[in-house]
């Protein structure tokens, strides 16, 4: 998408859609002199109780030349008071899915600073912010998934994509300013879109494999570096827990490690692991057939890690980064492991499979280990671990477990600032005992009465990720939007790469 920046008098710019941001206070400043340009056409829709600048509503108005713009829109922010960079970013995106709707194809996008009053505090860090929240949010919202639909396929009456946007700056002298906004927001837009076409791919396109070379291709274009480790290389280390998830696929496993050091030499890395799980049918555990066609979405936890080292690498983030993704296809098979197996991961302890649906922890266990080999100051694992974790909290926050109060802290504001969710859930020690095996170190499941799935998942996990500060984000829920959001249309989501980057920038 192209996003221009631009200093011109909105009243006088010519658009076939002028985007105009509004308070729920009566119309004052621009959205007045609107108004009085259109014989009071937008105040009558407010007397009418049709618009009352209220978040995400909008109004429509035709301007039959009494401006250049041939129309305007006008979308509301609510309370100034409570107005943040989420605000803006929703806004934006509201607006330029009803712009494109309605076919309008150039829209100008004008923050009208001096009428909506201040952003409340820490949320807006600096005074380009709402142009960076808006050139995020444009490419979010307007971003469509129709790789696989042949061109007579696609309905005719289908309204044309919007390919290039304008934001107004107030004056001539902040345009480098907000040009430098608008490319940051548009460069996390871009490492977003990246995760979320990842997870729309079906199974039988998006294997182990092809995200080793979506890796790989990221990797050399933004210039960080990327290996992935074969099934005999993973032999030798010792992984049998991943391998053992593997076993059951033809498409073999893969553990994928990612660096980017854009921080000092002797700086420890923060570690991202992922779980790349490209199907989870369940394996022999097999699940039920309704709606099992949405676990291609499984490896949603690999495709934040590599868009987030995207990110981090097109930002050029001040920091150390390592991308572990345990990538692996969970099938049934005459090869695919059983429950009651016992699997020996990689720190030598051994593992009890009473499900073979609880495979995500099993692949995780193995990549943990791993990333304990970087020395990392923080590891944070992503997964679509549970399906508990939506029975919590629906599509609306992650979860968030984890051994480090600070890191768990930080997080959580990241998310707030972003408008990512988190919420935090207790790792208390009778989950981890829950999972003590009779025959095995431990096992991968807990008996049916302990509950809290999602922390079960969690402490599981516990046991390999040694001393380092660590958090797990079971995002099971946000990782898939069932509905369209302002600037999440249905979908891959791509939730976590803004939570990580922003986390990233606040250290
Ligand atoms: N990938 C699933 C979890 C999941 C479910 C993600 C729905 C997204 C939407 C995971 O591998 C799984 O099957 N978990 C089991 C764990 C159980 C066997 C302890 C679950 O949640 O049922
Ligand atoms: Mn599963
Ligand atoms: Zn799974």
């Amino acid at each position: 998408m192209k996003i221009l920046i631009k200093t011109a008098d909105p009243l006088s710019l010519s658009t076939d859609c002028l985007i105009v941001f509004t308070t729920e206070k009566k119309p004052a400043g621009l959205a007045k002199s609107i108004d009085q340009s259109l014989n009071g056409a937008l105040s009558t829709h407010i007397k009418a109780g049709r618009y009352k600048g209220d978040k995400n509503q909008t109004c429509l108005l035709d301007t039959r030349g009494a401006l250049k713009a041939d129309n305007v829109l006008f979308v509301g922010i609510g309370a100034s008071e409570d107005a943040c960079l989420e605000t803006i970013r929703q806004a934006t995106g509201t607006a330029l899915r009803l712009a494109e709707k309605n076919r309008f194809k150039n829209p100008v996008l004008c923050y009208p600073e001096n009428d909506l009053g201040k952003l409340s505090g820490a949320k807006n860090p600096d005074a380009a912010a709402p142009w960076q929240a808006m050139a995020e949010a444009a490419p979010l919202a307007l971003f469509h998934f129709d790789e696989y639909k042949s061109r007579e396929e696609k309905p005719a009456d289908a309204p044309p994509r919007i390919t290039s946007i304008t934001l107004l700056s107030p004056e001539k002298k902040r345009e480098n300013a907000i040009r430098k906004a608008a490319d940051t927001g548009q460069a996390l837009a871009s490492a977003v879109i990246l995760t979320r076409n990842l997870q729309w791919h079906p199974g039988n396109h998006a294997t182990p494999q092809y995200l080793v070379s979506e890796a790989k291709k990221q990797a050399k274009s933004l210039k960080f570096s990327c290996k992935a480790l074969g099934v005999r290389e993973m032999e030798k280390l010792g992984m049998g827990s991943l391998l053992g998830v593997g076993q059951g696929s033809d498409n073999p496993p893969s553990l994928i490690v990612m660096e980017y050091n854009g921080g000092g030499k002797k700086d420890a890395p923060v570690a991202i692991v992922g779980k790349g799980i490209t199907f989870d049918t369940g394996g022999i555990s097999l699940k039920p057939g309704a709606g099992m066609d949405e676990m291609k979405y499984d490896m949603s936890g690999g495709a934040v890690t590599i868009g987030t080292l995207a990110a981090a690498a097109r930002l050029k983030l001040k920091v150390n980064l390592v991308g572990i993704v345990a990538a692996a296809e969970n099938m049934p098979s005459g090869r695919a492991i059983r429950p009651g197996d016992i699997l020996k991961a990689s720190n030598g302890k051994t593992i009890e499979v009473l499900n073979t649906d609880a495979e995500g922890r099993l692949v995780l266990a193995d990549a943990l280990v791993y990333a304990q080999r970087y020395k990392p100051k923080a590891v944070i694992d992503l997964a679509t671990l549970t399906g508990a974790c939506i029975v919590a909290l629906g599509h609306q926050a992650a979860a968030v477990v984890g051994t480090d109060q600070q890191l768990i802290d930080r997080l959580l504001s990241a998310g707030a600032a972003c408008g990512e969710r988190l919420w935090q859930l207790p790792l208390y020690e009778e989950f981890e005992k829950s999972l003590k095996s009779d025959v095995a170190d431990l096992k991968n499941i807990s008996a049916p009465g302990v509950g809290g799935g999602t922390i079960v998942g969690g402490a599981f996990l516990k046991s390999f990720v040694g001393d380092f500060p660590w958090a797990h984000l079971d995002i099971a829920g946000t990782a898939w939007s069932g509905e369209d959001k302002p600037y999440v249309p249905k979908g891959g989501s791509g939730y976590g790469v803004r939570l990580l980057i922003e986390y990233l920038q606040s250290l």
